[in-house]
């Protein structure tokens, strides 16, 4: 457990992100940060109210400033807006940058020792958004969709295979969004490699399935996207770090030569631990796999230059 841990944007990923915080004990205090006046401090009393039917500790506190997340450990930052008709990807790209931006330079302010794990979409550029604004070194701003990429990946094969999801090892690498690769060659079930118990046009129409997994979502509840497995995914992270768990994760990465690239965020299986990003592990690639990463990796490089054009 540690002192503090405060999730910015107390919306329906932020929200449930702090409630599954709370419930784990990972901090003594947890704190929500909205700048909706009233919502925050509703949500943090209500959660604190079910804590002593759950059985936690921890208190949930609410606030639209950052006084009360003072000296936090962890932040995670799920900030942002949706996509409105009429708005081009362009335009979701800069709004919500200014919004991930200002809360960075926030955080900076006020816990200059944190670990930040981003939430906010598009993915893979608010997390480069998010180390510029915060000035943190890339083992203390990391990004939260490849575990529930591959969350997705692992359930709908454990649905396919009838078995437990808990004996599909799986990782789902590059950008969050249609390019993402779900590594099928490092896909297994209990150790036997997943293409000896699925045939292939099978496992090809779960990768896809997995690739849409966000849209599919949005089809459904129609007025917002996904936040039950993705607050899940956010709150693994945040318990690998605050536990000091060094768990082997696929998390978005500031790459430094790793995959022979530079100089921007992608999924990438990462070692977590109380120091955050503690290594990016290599692994060797099929040269399909390689060549997907390299076009995914090209998919954020342009989100990527977009927000300099507009900085
Ligand atoms: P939501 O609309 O329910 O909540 C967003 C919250 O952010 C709102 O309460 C809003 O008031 C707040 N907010 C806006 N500007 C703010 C600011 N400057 N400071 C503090 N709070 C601010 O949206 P939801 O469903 O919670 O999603 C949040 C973000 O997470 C979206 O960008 C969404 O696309 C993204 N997301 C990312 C996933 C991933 O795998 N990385 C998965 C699911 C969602
Ligand atoms: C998802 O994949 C919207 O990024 C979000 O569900």
């Amino acid at each position: 457990m540690v002192n503090k841990i405060t999730v910015v944007g107390a919306g329906n990923v932020g929200a449930t992100t702090a409630q599954r915080i709370a419930e784990k004990a990972l901090a003594r205090h947890v704190v929500m940060v909205d700048v909706v006046e009233g919502v925050p401090q509703g949500k943090g009393l209500d959660q604190w109210q079910s804590a002593p039917i759950e059985g936690f500790d921890s208190r949930v506190v609410g606030s639209n400033g950052y006084e009360e997340s003072a000296g936090s450990d962890v932040v995670v930052i799920t900030a942002g807006i949706a996509r409105k008709p009429g708005m081009s990807r362009d335009d979701l790209l800069n709004t919500n940058a200014g919004i991930v931006r200002s809360v960075g330079e926030q955080v900076r302010k006020t816990s200059p020792n944190a670990i930040v794990i981003v939430v906010s979409n598009p993915l893979d550029a608010m997390c480069y958004v998010a180390m510029k604004a915060t000035g943190f070194p890339r083992e203390r701003v990391i990004g939260m969709a490849g575990v529930l990429d591959t969350a997705r990946y692992r359930a709908f094969l454990a649905e396919a295979l009838d078995v437990s999801v808990l004996d599909i090892q799986a990782m789902v690498l590059g950008g969050h969004g249609d390019t993402m690769v779900p590594l099928v060659s490092y896909t297994t079930v209990s150790g036997i490699p997943v293409t000896q118990l699925i045939a292939r046009p099978a496992l090809d129409a779960i990768v896809d399935r997995t690739r849409n997994g966000g849209a599919e979502i949005v089809k459904y509840l129609k007025t917002g996207s996904a936040y039950y497995a993705p607050s899940s995914g956010a709150v693994q992270m945040v318990e690998a770090i605050v536990k000091d768990q060094k768990r082997i994760l696929p998390c978005a990465a500031w790459l430094a030569g790793e995959y022979g690239m530079r100089d921007l965020y992608l999924g990438v299986p990462c070692k977590l631990g109380r120091a955050g990003l503690e290594q990016v592990v290599e692994v060797t690639l099929t040269p399909d796999e390689t060549s997907a990463l390299a076009k995914s990796a090209d998919a954020v490089r342009e989100l990527i230059a977009v927000i300099d054009k507009g900085a």
